[in-house]
């Protein structure tokens, strides 16, 4: 745990696959471009590379398969705990492939954020890319938002805008709008953490 401000801050990522948001967070928290401590990583699925990349930056793991509980509640129950153990304060989505309930939202509500690769409320889902491209926008983006009971829905905290050229393929802009999830998903952590700009109750 760091001491940030006079509060603690320790931040869990939940991530459900390839984790180059979580390996984005853990290089801005290694840098100390991020003044809080990546305490967690949560994981729903074993067999998700974002596991080895927590490994490789020391970050514990644990696993919480909902194939587990008999229910969403049980199984957010069991997440309540290991977020007690490791006192986390904040808790950044990226690419966790659930919903919450209102238990874990109520839990720390105002205090779970999520990255979405589209400009929201547009594109909600998890192919936004490839809808967005599909749809034939010509312009879309990401959206850092706060996380309510709704998918890919609540307040937003930043939304920056990346162009679609006419040149590309969806690989190509995926990989934009990547590199641009991977730069503002730190900065906008780093401002919740110390207090600038995002929702007071943070
Ligand atoms: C990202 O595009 C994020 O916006 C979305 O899921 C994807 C996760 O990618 N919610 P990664 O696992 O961080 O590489």
């Amino acid at each position: 745990m760091k001491k940030n401000k006079g509060c603690l801050k320790n931040i869990a990522v939940f991530a459900s696959g390839r984790g180059s948001n979580f390996a984005a967070i853990a290089k801005a928290v290694k840098a100390k471009k991020i003044s809080a401590s990546l305490a967690l990583l949560v994981c729903d699925n074993e067999k998700a590379p974002v596991i080895r990349k927590a490994a490789a930056f020391k970050v514990p793991v644990v696993l919480v398969k909902r194939e587990n509980f008999a229910t969403r509640e049980e199984f957010e129950q069991k997440i309540g705990l290991y977020l007690r153990q490791y006192q986390i304060d904040l808790i950044a989505l990226a690419g966790f492939m659930r919903i919450l309930s209102p238990y874990l939202v109520g839990l720390y509500r105002n205090r779970i954020i999520n990255i979405h690769p589209a400009l929201l409320p547009a594109f909600k889902g998890g192919h936004a890319i490839a809808d967005a491209f599909n749809y034939g926008v010509q312009i879309t983006g990401v959206t850092v938002h706060f996380v309510d009971e709704q998918m890919d829905h609540g307040p937003i905290i930043a939304q920056e805008a990346v162009i679609v050229r006419p040149a590309d393929t969806l690989v190509s802009l995926e990989a934009r709008i990547h590199a641009v999830e991977h730069r503002l998903y730190p900065q906008v952590i780093q401002r919740i953490v110390t207090g600038k700009g995002a929702n007071p109750a943070v």
